[in-house]
């Protein structure tokens, strides 16, 4: 994808020089959360819709995704971490369970999650919840990166926003060691950010 120009806000951030690319602006993720939030609410109508936004990448993207939403719906969140520190993820991911609804049985969950990797994070939460009763779950992720798939994974999601080769992206929620959540177009990291 070509360079485009950088959101005129941050033009002077500090953030920026760590960034090798944008990969999708403002505008491109608009587009694409529109559209997943229009298939969304045809594919929903008379079900009963808890969204879950896995913390915290995929806060910013549930708050533009909900307000695209155009059935009832609810909302809330689950905390789930594969990284053990900055770059080393682990076999299966830690789930904390704070979701306000300890039954959860009446509902049709929707997982809301920014990227999809190995597939690891996504496949614990997914048999989490259907342990604990859910009716259905479904997946949502802005973001595939579908060469890194870990084999013995069967996750298939429904509505996937992008697909993405196998690059480090930080920005509309997504982090390298916490930072970077805050740009609001998605970029691709440079290397030598990451690698020391
Ligand atoms: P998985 O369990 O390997 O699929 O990893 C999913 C989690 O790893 C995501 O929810 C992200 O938090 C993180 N992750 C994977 N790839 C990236 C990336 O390119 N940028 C930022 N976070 C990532
Ligand atoms: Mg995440």
């Amino acid at each position: 994808m070509p360079k485009q120009t950088v959101t005129a806000r941050f033009a002077n951030s500090a953030l920026i020089g760590d960034i090798k690319e944008i990969f999708f602006n403002e505008i491109q993720l608009d587009e694409i959360v529109a559209r997943l939030g229009r298939q969304i609410s045809k594919d929903f109508e008379g079900k009963n819709l808890l969204m879950v936004s896995v913390l915290k990448g995929s806060v910013v993207f549930m708050a533009d995704l909900m307000r695209h939403i155009t059935i009832p719906c609810r909302i809330d969140f689950i905390s789930s971490s594969i990284y053990k520190n900055k770059t080393m993820a682990q076999p299966r991911p830690d789930i904390r369970d704070i979701l306000q609804f300890d039954d959860i049985s009446m509902f049709d969950i929707l997982v809301v999650e920014d990227i999809l990797d190995t597939g690891r994070t996504l496949q614990g939460l997914s048999e989490y919840l259907l342990d604990k009763g859910a009716k259905s779950v479904t997946i949502c992720t802005l973001l595939d990166k579908p060469e890194r798939r870990d084999p013995s994974t069967t996750i298939k999601p429904t509505y996937i926003g992008a697909q993405v080769a196998n690059e480090f992206v930080v920005g509309y929620g997504l982090d390298f060691d916490e930072k970077y959540r805050n740009l609001p177009f998605i970029g691709i990291l440079k290397p030598e950010v990451y690698k020391d």
